[in-house]
């Protein structure tokens, strides 16, 4: 059980900088239990805390799993360039608590992408040793053929890599349609790859990570939602 003050448990929570935290409770403005607690050092115990901040509730959480629906002609990046970048879909707290994407997401590839600010989990999910299978829906440029799959089921040359990459999985869904999982998550991927196979990928959509799909959430693009403990064990 971890104990901390309240000044810092708002911090933690992405309310602010601990000086204006510090202003928000001193002027009456957050209560634990209903009770209005004054004390900025006065210090509560944080599992399964809730506390309510301008009569909105919050529940304490060390760290935040977020799936989003990205939208396309949105940038993952936290600096992006050319588009909006992800976290202006976002409420603002999770860009205090420094909120990351895991991984990327080219800025016209909509679908399932995950931010956490966790950053050992961060950094484990993005590992290439973890081989976490990723799933896409490709729509094509030309007709989806059995060459086409067979292409990228035995794996192409992409400039750049020493060996050749293969697709784990690979099916057609429609004319101009395939879905491919992936598990190397290397830089423009599947447009690589359909471009090595001479198609070409006019639209793509990671509809699920690990077992987590997209639909089971039931995300609108841009929609977003915390994952709980069950969700993320479907990543693994
Ligand atoms: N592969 C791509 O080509 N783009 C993405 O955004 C993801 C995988």
């Amino acid at each position: 059980m971890a104990k901390l003050s309240l000044d810092r448990i708002l911090q933690s929570q992405g309310i602010g900088t601990r000086k204006w935290c510090r202003q928000l409770i001193e002027e009456g403005e957050v209560q634990i239990g209903g009770e209005i607690i004054r004390d900025p050092r006065a210090s509560f115990e944080t599992d399964d805390l809730q506390f309510t901040l301008f009569d909105e509730i919050w529940s304490f959480h060390a760290h935040v799993y977020i799936a989003l629906n990205k939208p396309g002609n949105i940038e993952c990046s936290r600096k992006p360039s050319h588009h909006p970048g992800v976290m202006s879909l976002l409420p603002e707290q999770f860009g205090w608590r420094d909120v990351q994407a895991i991984g990327r997401l080219d800025h016209d590839t909509t679908g399932l992408l995950l931010l956490t600010d966790d950053g050992a989990f961060n950094h484990a999910m993005s590992s290439p040793k973890r081989h976490i299978p990723k799933t896409y829906l490709a729509t094509t440029h030309e007709p989806v053929t059995a060459g086409l799959i067979d292409k990228l089921l035995s794996g192409v040359k992409l400039h750049d890599e020493p060996t050749p990459l293969a697709a784990t999985m690979c099916r057609q869904v429609a004319e101009f349609q395939l879905e491919i999982i992936l598990e190397q998550g290397k830089y423009h991927q599947v447009k690589r790859m359909l471009a090595a196979a001479d198609n070409h990928c006019s639209a793509l959509e990671r509809i699920a990570i690990g077992e987590l799909t997209l639909s089971s959430l039931q995300l609108a693009l841009g929609e977003w939602c915390l994952l709980n403990h069950e969700q993320r064990g479907l990543l693994r």
